[in-house]
């Protein structure tokens, strides 16, 4: 049969099938199925930075026997695993003069912090941004759930799954939020090899979402679709401490749903005049809709609001006119800090991993440490509204 003559259908499921297929080879090649994806350990001068101590005082500690016992390699270097940081970080809190120094989470009366990264922008860097915010988060001791709102699924593939093979019968935040039988959001919520860290993958059901609310509306029998995602998210609250949501590009139900149950919104920006354009349409757009969902009665409040500049080129003429506009025009509410363009970061993408993941060695020290320095800088300015948000 000619390809013009075939169906369409057939053609392109094959061709997915294939891909599929290969995709897996190509995970099983990268992270074998019997080892099990884990996460590498730190060295003790990475401990130290994260917990802010010096790493004198932390050899001092594990030469004492106090706290957990790192792995010692060749040159006496120490290893801490991401569960021997956490180990680390309830011992220290336990002697902390400040509380709160080493396990910096929610306090009794703080409320759940929900940070929804969105724009429309595909290649905007929200995936990067979330997946990196979250990882750093759980790291500095906060309990996290990352949440993959995306049918697209970038931030699950990061975390090791392969949406099409992995979750066959579901597994997504649609089985939580869906109109008839919904599950509770425990049973979606998977553990990562990050210690504080839970994910709720995503996969193309999220779009039945879409499909689906203008039916609930239609039937009129007082069926709210903006409240779906932060009644779910009410059923596991105490459990977390921060709630990180990848957005798809688009403004559906599904975004509006997750801006209605967040505390903060995180709109990511490249810095360059096509992009910008398409911002200022999809801040239009977004006002608009919230308005209308404001007006049915849906959460509009929000503790803050940031613009993070993404891939962003120093040495780039017309990218920094870009960015020296945005901080004309909205001030504070641009991070201070910008996330730079770095092949450390893409070149992990392609292995499907984060900065905080890949092995040092890959990369020329220096490249590795700016990149590095450039997130850390980025998720710690974060962090601060955090906990500005919590009155501290
Ligand atoms: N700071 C960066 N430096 C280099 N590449 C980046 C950076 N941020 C994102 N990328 C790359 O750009 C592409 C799009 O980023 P992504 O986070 O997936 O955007 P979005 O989720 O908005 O579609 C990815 O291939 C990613 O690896
Ligand atoms: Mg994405």
């Amino acid at each position: 049969m000619s390809e013009t003559s075939s169906r369409i259908d057939a053609l392109v499921g094959d061709h997915a099938q294939r891909l599929s297929e290969r995709l897996q080879a190509h995970r099983a090649q990268l992270f074998p199925p019997d080892a099990k994806r884990a996460l590498r350990k730190f060295t003790s001068g990475e401990v130290a930075d994260l917990l802010g101590v010096k790493d004198a005082y932390l050899r001092k500690l594990s030469l004492d026997g106090k706290g957990p016992s790192p792995e010692t390699r060749a040159g006496g270097r120490r290893f801490y695993s991401p569960e021997d940081i956490q180990a680390l970080r309830t011992y220290l809190e336990a002697g902390a003069k400040v509380p709160g120094t080493y396990l910096p989470g929610r306090k009794p009366g703080d409320k759940l912090q929900v940070i929804t990264v969105i724009n429309f922008k595909g290649g905007s860097g929200k995936t990067t941004t979330a997946a990196h915010l979250a990882q750093k988060l759980a790291l500095d001791g906060y309990r996290v759930l990352a949440i993959d709102l995306d049918p697209q699924a970038s931030l699950s593939a990061l975390h090791g799954f392969q949406p099409e093979f992995d979750l066959l019968d579901g597994g997504t935040l649609y089985d939580a939020i869906r109109y008839d039988d919904p599950v509770p959001l425990a049973q979606v919520i998977q553990k990562t090899y990050f210690t504080n860290l839970d994910i709720v993958p995503g996969n193309l059901d999220l779009m039945e979402f879409e499909h689906d609310t203008p039916r609930a509306l239609a039937n009129r029998d007082g069926t709210l679709f903006f409240t779906r995602v932060g009644e779910a998210l009410g059923s596991v609250e105490s459990e977390y401490d921060v709630v990180v949501i990848d957005c798809p590009p688009q403004l559906g139900f599904l975004t509006m749903s997750a801006l209605s149950a967040a505390t903060a919104v995180l709109v990511t920006v490249h810095p360059q005049m096509l992009d910008v354009m398409s911002m200022c349409q999809f801040l239009l757009m977004t006002s608009n809709l919230l308005g209308v969902v404001g007006e049915a009665g849906g959460d509009m409040s929000y503790d803050w609001l940031r613009y993070v500049i993404t891939r962003y080129e120093p040495g780039d003429g017309p990218q920094n006119q870009m960015v020296s506009f945005m901080r004309s025009m909205f001030g504070d509410h641009v991070l201070n800090h910008t996330a730079l363009k770095s092949t450390a970061i893409s070149d992990a993408g392609i292995t499907k991993q984060t900065l905080y993941e890949v092995e040092k060695s890959q990369f020329t020290r220096a490249t590795y440490e700016r990149a590095v320095e450039s997130l850390n800088a980025v998720n710690g300015e974060i962090a601060d509204l955090v906990q500005k948000a919590w009155g501290r």
